[in-house]
């Protein structure tokens, strides 16, 4: 079933140079349970697509088009309504988890916070529930560990505080920014396996926001590719991985590292992402696509939806097993 239910949303900045559009009229959606991966590059849109559905865009942002969350629309809601539905229904781990986390205020009063103005508990109350989300996050001496200040943990024990502080209230999709990108290759595997775990056990949904296509393979039911704001692909990994649609896909897939390639070998994709305010005329991709074609630089290639949900944007043929 599905929880939330994104049409046409659009996210657009105005700047001293000009209207900025950041993301430019995507449709996914998200079942219960499972997770949506949202990969691209730097300023791809990752980022404003997350903080729009939480009403958290920035003063000079303005968001278009439909989110509904439980049937309910949650664009445009009203502060009071929003903040209802952050922390209880919808939590997000932000990129820099230095910026959510208060450095003057011990672990345990943090999380206490958020119980005891979200759930009503008392402190007592809270500070048991603490304790065990600590534990559910697998934090050693959770004890010890609740009396002190963030400077005093390493970054992968407080990636794990963010994530107990996310799930504190048991929210039913968990927006996850950039979960692990400052955390080293094996802290990396930890947390993203404790993501699953805890997944499962509370059967919350996810959304996770990468650069890296490597972290979605054993992590995301569905995958949106983002290129400029918008969707270059949207399927499910299977076809994301197995059979890649867009020119830009292929380009990010050679971009894994993987047991075959060795240190040096790694690809990346020549050039860099575009600037918003100057796109190419035609497909924003076009400077950097290896199998661009005429149309490519001349009309930008509009979003089409075929098999089973899948979505692509791109002049190129279809594959006769894709329309199948
Ligand atoms: N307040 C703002 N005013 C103008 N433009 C903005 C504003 N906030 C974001 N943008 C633009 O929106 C674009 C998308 O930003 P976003 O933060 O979503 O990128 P991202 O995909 O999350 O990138 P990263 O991987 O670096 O986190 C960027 O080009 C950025 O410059
Ligand atoms: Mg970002």
């Amino acid at each position: 079933m599905s929880l939330l239910t994104v049409r046409d949303l659009q996210v657009s900045f105005d700047t001293p140079d000009g209207e900025v559009v950041a993301v430019n009229r995507l449709n996914f959606s998200v079942n219960a349970g499972e997770t949506l991966g949202i990969v691209g590059e730097s300023g791809s849109g990752k980022s404003q697509t997350a903080f729009s559905l939480l009403g958290l865009l920035a003063g000079n942002g303005r968001v278009s088009g439909s989110a509904q969350f439980e049937h309910q629309e949650i664009l445009g809601l009203s502060e009071a309504a929003m903040n209802h539905i952050r922390a209880e229904q919808i939590a997000m781990i932000f990129q820099d988890p230095m910026t959510s986390l208060n450095p003057y205020m011990k672990i345990g009063q943090q999380l206490r916070e958020v119980l005891m103005l979200h759930k009503g508990m008392s402190k007592r109350e809270a500070h048991v529930e603490a304790l065990k989300m600590m534990d559910a996050v697998k934090i050693p001496e959770a004890a010890k560990r609740i009396n002190m200040y963030p400077h005093e943990l390493s970054g992968g024990m407080r990636q794990r505080i963010m994530i107990a502080m996310a799930l504190l209230c048991r929210p039913k999709l968990l927006i996850a920014d950039e979960p692990t990108t400052a955390l080293d290759v094996t802290v990396q595997a930890q947390i993203m396996t404790l993501l699953r775990e805890l997944q499962s056990e509370f059967n919350t949904a996810i959304i996770l926001i990468t650069h890296d296509l490597g972290v979605v393979a054993g992590a995301c039911d569905q995958v949106l590719v983002m290129y400029g704001g918008r969707t270059m692909e949207y399927g499910s990994t299977e076809q994301i991985f197995y059979q890649p649609s867009h020119p830009y896909t292929r380009g990010l897939l050679k971009a894994v590292p993987n047991l075959e390639s060795r240190a040096g070998e790694l690809n990346t994709i020549p050039g860099n992402p575009p600037n918003l305010l100057s796109l190419p005329k035609g497909c924003p991709f076009n400077p950097r696509c290896q199998e661009s074609v005429a149309s490519c630089f001349q009309d930008a290639p509009e979003l089409i939806s075929f098999t089973g949900g899948r979505q692509r944007a791109c002049h190129l043929s279809l594959q006769a097993e894709e329309v199948a």
